[in-house]
């Protein structure tokens, strides 16, 4: 990561014994120049899991996952790269630079941290022990949403006072933190609150720490939803919405784990997703779906299901996404919601079966895309050529040798175009020599 600089990062890699993390955390015995045990990411019986000291990394030969010291902390303890690089820099003894030039000094952030904590905590208080919050609690009770569906999510109600939480922020000597992660708006002298007569959603980080939120209104005024701004604790772009909840349900670590996440739009469509039983959804935060929130993911599972609106406009979200999908290395599956449902209403309507039903059903993003693409392969020459250029397009984009393999041969065969010239179109000059913009731009974005 460029914030640390690599020498740190290769000096943490260096020093880091990627024998003593994993054994800690798996079984292992020698065997030849590697050491193998049970795989902790996916159930087996027999190990396929290896680690090669030498070369520093794990890799298992079941589930296919692998990688350095630091990614298999990152996926064990669910870290971020940067806390996973500060864990192990703090175990093997090397000193890290306590800020770097863009972000905060550690005591700032701890203090933003901590505003958010507060925040999130006030207005927890006001939804479950005030008069202001009997509103919401009645709203949320409208919504279906139970008692304890509502603490696990840590929801809270801001109250109409113009200074409530700034005065409570104030107190702790929190008020520049509160500033800088957007509770909080300074006016002269005066502080007034930026969330106002809201039901909260706190957005919360890996580790549960709320570092952002979102605020909706009990009735149709307008906007809807107001969010926290961007802050040195929060970027959209790699915040997943439910992501700590969602956690063990997703991981194919957890023994309860499903190894599959369900990718909604919505606070709610997560909550009440949550409380059927479909614990492993998550939404994006009020953005565009991003590949950053999908690599992010993706350290859970490879098996994401995005649920898209079942109109034209949902269909053609559907194939953006896709794109996003194979930029960040998954397939992706999505479902199609009935039109006029979302997520959430969909379950209060129909149950929970009903929706089981739909991700029973989901089909690859890849496969809705070809079988739009054979629909028009059947016209003319020049039709015939657009659509198997647009799919080399799309072709170009897989990363993995062995899904680019199967997906070529698929492709070719279910829209009758010669295999040999698809594969060269996608393969042949254009992406060794000259990625696309969007793709060298978001491989340069890549967290490592
Ligand atoms: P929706 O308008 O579909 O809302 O926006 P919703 O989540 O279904 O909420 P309810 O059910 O009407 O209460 C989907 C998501 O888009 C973002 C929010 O993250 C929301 O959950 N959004 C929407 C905003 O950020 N601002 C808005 O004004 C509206
Ligand atoms: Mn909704």
């Amino acid at each position: 990561m460029a914030q640390f600089g690599d020498s740190k990062v290769e000096e943490v890699r260096a020093r880091a014994d990627i024998i003593e993390i994993i054994g800690s955390h798996v079984r292992l015995r020698r065997a030849g120049r590697n050491f193998v045990g049970l795989c902790p990411f996916h159930n087996e019986k027999t190990p396929s899991f290896s680690v090669n000291a030498e070369r520093g990394f794990f890799h298992c030969f079941g589930c296919g996952v692998g990688g350095s010291a630091f990614d298999f902390i990152m996926r064990v303890e669910g870290l971020t790269f940067g806390e996973a690089l500060r864990s192990l820099a703090k175990k093997y003894g090397v000193t890290l630079p306590e800020h770097d030039v863009s972000g905060p000094a550690a005591g700032e952030r701890e203090a933003m941290l901590k505003a958010s904590e507060v925040a999130a905590e006030f207005f927890a208080h006001v939804l479950w022990n005030t008069t202001d919050g009997a509103m919401a609690r009645d709203y949320l009770k409208s919504r279906g949403i139970s008692v304890e569906t509502a603490r696990a999510f840590m929801l809270g109600y801001a109250p109409s006072r113009p200074a409530s939480l700034a005065k409570a922020l104030e107190k702790r000597g929190l008020r520049e933190a509160g500033v800088k992660v957007g509770l909080v708006k300074k006016d002269g002298n005066d502080a007034h609150d930026m969330f106002r007569a809201r039901v909260m959603f706190p957005i919360r980080d890996a580790q549960g720490r709320p570092i952002a939120f979102g605020g909706r209104v009990l009735d149709a005024r307008l906007p809807k939803y107001i969010n926290s701004p961007e802050s040195p604790l929060y970027s959209k772009a790699r915040t997943l919405y439910g992501l700590f909840e969602a956690r063990q349900a997703i991981s194919s670590s957890a023994s309860s784990g499903k190894d599959r996440a369900i990718l909604v739009e919505g606070y709610f469509d997560v909550i009440a997703l949550s409380q059927a039983g479909f614990k492993e959804a998550v939404a994006g935060c009020g953005t565009a779906l991003t590949v950053e929130q999908l690599r992010v993911l993706s350290r859970y599972t490879k098996n994401v299901i995005a649920c898209f609106d079942g109109d034209a406009a949902g269909r053609k979200a559907s194939m953006r996404a896709l794109e996003i999908f194979l930029l960040a290395g998954l397939l992706g599956r999505g479902i199609f919601i009935p039109t006029g449902f979302d997520p959430d209403t969909f379950i209060r309507e129909r149950g929970a079966a009903a929706f089981a039903e739909l991700i029973e059903k989901s089909a690859l993003l890849v496969d809705y895309f070809l079988s739009e693409q054979a629909v028009e392969a059947r016209g003319s020459i020049a039709e015939r050529a657009r659509v198997a250029q647009r799919v080399a397009e799309v072709l170009k984009l897989v990363g993995d040798p062995f899904q680019f393999d199967l997906l070529a041969r698929k492709a070719a065969d279910l829209l009758s175009i010669g295999e040999e010239v698809l594969r060269k179109e996608a393969r042949g000059a254009g992406r060794s020599a000259a990625p696309s913009r969007f793709v060298r731009e978001t491989r340069a974005n890549a967290s490592p």
